[in-house]
């Protein structure tokens, strides 16, 4: 009798074949099992493939078949399919980047004269897609709306909207989407839920379990997690994601590179176990910073006195609340920037879900700070993505950093 390996096949997302989450982190996507093959899918550096015998009648922009690597390539391919069975969708496709994925959504399924209803606090880009660059190129209309107001989005919706956009928690506030009361407003008024998951990373949170159509994320955060590489990716029907793939990918060119693609799925191996660690430290961390005299506010899901506590604490199940907090002390703006100087472990840079803890200060000003909660607008706000340092460490680099800056 032959021993049954998880990986000779491919575990598709409605017939997980009862594997566990860390099961299907390491094995999904992984077609490389023949005798002879290496045991990892390996990196494919090649921007061509083997044409057939007789190529004149072949369709060049064929996504579907291994032609050129802008149409297609075995290194994103192996991402995707793990990328779809962790989510849970039918199809997956993945992009250069984040960016290039909200953008490679909207640009599809949305049209000139249309019109989209989305979050008032999101990632910077998003805000700017649907500010200036797709309204002034294709005169596309956005509404921009507190998303936690459900009465607000429903009268929001127009009978030419087409999508309702959000994050699960927001960047950079923290804000918590009700996704599944969004999935029904969404259905009941014929426009498709999109939703950025970045933050949310599975397993913490499936939003197309919970009635989404379309689900976004920056792979450059947690789902690669080691800060090397850029990649975006969409994930859902594939009626939905064929068009994305077709018009935003082939036609305009937005691939992710195939050695990307390979760290990509190399990182995401390690997911469910990193994620546990951020969202363990993170906690901690929250509580500590909570607690601390010195600090005006900390904004963090898991934390009681977050606005939303109770909505994730529903979507989220007992899995946590992520690995990302906004925090400032009680001071000017030079009393952040000494905080931050003063940290020896705690990297200053942008960007989340890294192995290595990042904090970013943001100030009071810019576009949307009107929407923030009254902290925000008050003292800024330092973005925490907490990483995978021992959280003792992390503790006494924090606790050190007030001493000596909050003196
Ligand atoms: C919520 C969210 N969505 C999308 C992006 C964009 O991703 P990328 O930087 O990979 O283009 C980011 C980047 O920080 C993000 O935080």
């Amino acid at each position: 009798m032959t021993r049954p390996k998880p990986h000779n096949r491919r575990p598709s997302a409605s017939e997980p074949g009862g594997l566990g989450e860390k099961t299907l982190s390491v094995h999904a996507g992984n077609f490389s099992h023949r005798e002879g093959e290496a045991i990892r899918v390996p990196i494919t550096m090649a921007n061509s493939y083997h044409l057939p015998y007789d190529p004149s009648t072949m369709d060049w922009s064929n996504p579907d078949h291994l032609t050129y690597t802008r149409n297609t390539g075995v290194n994103q391919i192996a991402l995707q399919q793990k990328l779809a069975v962790l989510e849970h969708g039918e199809d997956a496709l993945a992009l250069a980047s984040g960016v290039a994925a909200l953008h490679a959504v909207f640009f599809t399924h949305v049209n000139s004269g249309d019109h989209v209803v989305v979050s008032d606090t999101t990632y910077e880009a998003t805000y700017k897609l649907w500010t200036s660059l797709l309204p002034r190129k294709y005169g596309i209309e956005a509404t921009f709306v507190d998303i936690t107001d459900l009465d607000a989005v429903a009268t929001a919706i127009r009978p030419n909207t087409k999508l309702l956009c959000t994050e699960v928690i927001a960047n950079p506030t923290t804000k918590v989407a009700d996704i599944p009361a969004l999935a029904q407003l969404a259905r009941e008024r014929g426009v498709l839920l999109v939703v950025d998951s970045t933050f949310t990373p599975p397993p913490l949170y499936r939003p197309l379990d919970d009635g989404a159509d379309l689900v976004i994320h920056s792979l450059t955060k947690y789902i690669n997690g080691h800060g090397d590489a850029m990649g975006g990716a969409v994930i859902g029907r594939a009626e939905l994601i064929e068009p994305i793939r077709a018009e935003a990918m082939v036609d305009v060119g937005g691939v992710i590179s195939p050695f990307n693609a390979w760290l990509i799925v190399r990182g995401s191996v390690t997911l469910p176990l990193r994620l546990a660690q951020h969202q363990a430290s993170a906690a901690e961390l929250a509580r500590f910073l909570h607690d601390d005299p010195r600090v005006a506010y900390v904004a963090y899901p898991g934390l009681p006195s977050h606005p939303q506590h109770e909505v994730a604490a529903r979507l989220f199940a007992g899995r946590g609340f992520g690995g990302i907090m906004a925090f400032a002390l009680d001071g000017d703006p030079d009393l952040q920037n000494r905080f931050i100087d003063d940290l020896r472990v705690i990297t200053s840079a942008v960007s989340v879900g890294h192995d290595e803890s990042l904090i970013v200060h943001v100030g009071t000003s810019g576009p949307r700070v009107a929407a923030y909660p009254e902290g925000f607008r008050t003292y800024g706000h330092l973005r925490f993505s907490v990483g995978l340092e021992d959280v003792a460490d992390l503790r006494a680099d924090l606790a050190a950093a007030l001493d000596t800056a909050a003196h």
